[in-house]
């Protein structure tokens, strides 16, 4: 996964270890253009299917594997990935600042998060992205018909997830970007950050009652194993017609949407959505092709709910 954290439900041991460690450089008979998901663990990571998909849709002719590097050997499998004519990368747990790091070059937006879960290769150089905040917004207003222009936004959690959409979410111009986590430091610090470009403010958790909110998003990572812990956000945070929106996927309701549906949210959604658009958007930084999500999303959720 690259973007909405992945489920660990359903992780096997690695099916298929890359062999661009040991891989010569491309041979003329493999042609293909390559590109991977690099993480630890990434057996569970649904980007090949998603990427393939892709590029079958759109008629690119490319090769997309899982590369499961060392906790300790991110940049020797980057590099033996380059040299093995690697040419772009999803970037997953938990090498986002890793990535960051290396990246020569960078976008706006992966500056914003300070860390990439995409990488493209620029010939001598890797530029570094973030498509996290992109996919969650596309999925917000095109698939989920949300308008986040004017709304009250409430993201729980100032970690790297927050991070990575908070900037986009501002860009979108709501009425009020609420962030609020555990450690309230760390929302401070946030929402310091961004303040220049609209509407953010941090808030103690405690604060938050009696507020309600039109969208409230789970940035934090409280496992899928586990209830929300009675009393860890306050009761009655969600509006009339309120969405609640969790940046974990699986395939069951998860702990924040279960929690959310007792608070009363008009509506609930996992991150599925949003893994399959910040893929598509590395997909058109590497291939300059935009492909279409839609058919992704009912092939990896045939019933379309949560
Ligand atoms: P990620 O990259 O997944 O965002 P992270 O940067 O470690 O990971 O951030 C995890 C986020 O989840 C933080 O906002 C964290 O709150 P703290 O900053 O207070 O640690 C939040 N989080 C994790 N476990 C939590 C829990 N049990 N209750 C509340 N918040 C939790």
């Amino acid at each position: 996964m690259t973007g909405g954290k992945g489920s660990p439900a359903g992780r096997r041991p690695a099916d298929r270890l890359s062999d661009a460690g040991t891989a010569p450089p491309r041979p003329s008979s493999d042609p293909l253009d390559r590109y991977a998901v690099i993480g630890n663990p990434v057996a569970h990571s649904k980007s090949p299917l998603i990427q393939e998909a892709f590029a079958r849709a759109t008629g690119q002719r490319l090769r997309y594997e899982r590369l499961l590097a060392p906790l300790d050997g991110f940049a020797a499998t980057v590099q033996k990935f380059v040299e093995a004519n690697g040419l772009g990368l999803n970037v997953t747990i938990p090498f986002k600042l890793q990535a960051f790091a290396l990246a020569r070059e960078r976008s706006t937006r992966a500056q914003s998060a300070r860390a990439c879960n995409t990488l493209a290769w620029r010939g001598d150089h890797w530029f570094g992205d973030n498509t996290d905040g992109a996919g969650v917004v596309r999925d917000l207003t095109r698939n989920l018909g949300e308008t986040i222009a004017g709304r009250k936004v409430l993201v729980l959690g100032a970690g790297g997830a927050a991070r990575g959409i908070a900037g986009a979410l501002l860009a979108e111009r709501p009425l009020r970007l609420t962030i609020a986590n555990r450690t309230h430091a760390k929302a401070l610090e946030l929402a310091a950050q961004l303040e220049r470009d609209g509407p953010i403010s941090a808030a103690p958790l405690g604060s938050l009652s009696g507020q309600q909110f039109d969208i409230v998003i789970n940035a934090t990572s409280l496992g899928l194993g586990t209830r929300v812990p009675a009393g860890l956000w306050p009761h009655r945070l969600f509006a009339a017609q309120s969405l609640a929106y969790d940046l974990i996927y699986a395939d069951r309701a998860t702990p924040f949407l279960q929690w959310a549906r007792d608070e009363g949210a008009a509506r609930t959604t996992d991150g599925l959505g949003m893994l399959i658009e910040q893929a598509a958007e590395s997909f058109y930084l590497w291939r300059g092709v935009r492909p279409d999500t839609g058919p992704v999303f009912r092939m990896l959720r045939p019933d379309g709910g949560t």
